[in-house]
């Protein structure tokens, strides 16, 4: 059986700001999508890798990709019509394991890609990196005040990969689709179909490039990280 690994990268970027979609900016001498790509490689070298990207897309270089085994899709309008349409063009077995990693993530390190694998090879509802809510909730009401302190407990902040079987997580996507329901992860859909995916606890420093003040972050992430070698 084979290993894959989508990785949606379609997206503008909107909240970044930027003059080009946020995957493309520079971090410590290399464009986000590369250092996430290499992440990739370095754990599962021999995986088969599936990249969404935007038709109109004029800054992608397939020199950035180290996969032997790659194929590029079209992106959709949502991230999970952009993973849908990797899952319809790939050529998969049912029980293939799948994970899909946002390209906006490039501080994703060995350790957690390795361990999110395995749960998601070892759990029939799959698995996700996911990290417990550490701060206090408030729900707010509609004019900014807090009305209410929510119980943390059993809250979780879903992040990615999140992996699953090929037969699971399509019907899942496909299902959500027809419902016309936008899920912005994959366990969302999963766990609509009654299954419960495992959340597997993933470092704190696995943080998704969304903001411009996130690049100060990531830098400085990518630097610790290669100080320690933990990645
Ligand atoms: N993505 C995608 N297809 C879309 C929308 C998003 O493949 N139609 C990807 C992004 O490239 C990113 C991931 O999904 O890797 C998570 O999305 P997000 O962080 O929201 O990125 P953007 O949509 O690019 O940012 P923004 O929402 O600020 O525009
Ligand atoms: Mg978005």
């Amino acid at each position: 059986s084979q290993t894959w690994l989508i990785v949606p990268a379609a997206g503008q970027g909107r909240r970044m700001g930027a003059s080009k979609p946020k995957q493309y900016l520079t971090l410590s001498g290399q464009p986000i999508l590369a250092h996430t790509l290499k992440r990739l490689h370095g754990a599962f070298p021999s995986a088969r890798l599936v990249l969404c990207l935007d038709n109109d897309d004029h800054w992608f270089a397939p020199d950035w990709v180290p996969f032997a085994h790659w194929q590029r899709v079209s992106g959709g309008s949502e991230r999970m019509d952009s993973v849908l349409n990797a899952l319809h063009a790939m050529e998969a077995q049912d029980d293939d394991i799948v994970m899909v990693h946002d390209v906006a993530r490039p501080c994703i390190t060995h350790g957690d890609l390795l361990a999110l694998y395995r749960a998601a090879a070892n759990h029939p509802g799959g698995a996700l990196l996911a990290m417990p809510v550490a701060d206090t909730m408030k729900r707010g009401n509609d004019q900014g005040l807090s009305v209410r302190t929510e119980s943390r407990d059993g809250l979780w902040h879903a992040l990615t990969p999140q992996g699953f079987r090929y037969a699971l997580l399509r019907r899942a996507l496909e299902t959500a689709r027809r419902q016309n329901t936008v899920v912005t992860d994959e366990a969302s859909a999963v766990e609509a179909l009654g299954e419960s995916p495992q959340l597997v606890s993933g470092r704190r420093d696995n943080l998704k490039i969304t903001h411009p003040d996130d690049l100060a972050l990531a830098t400085a992430i990518i630097a610790s990280q290669a100080l320690v070698s933990q990645i």
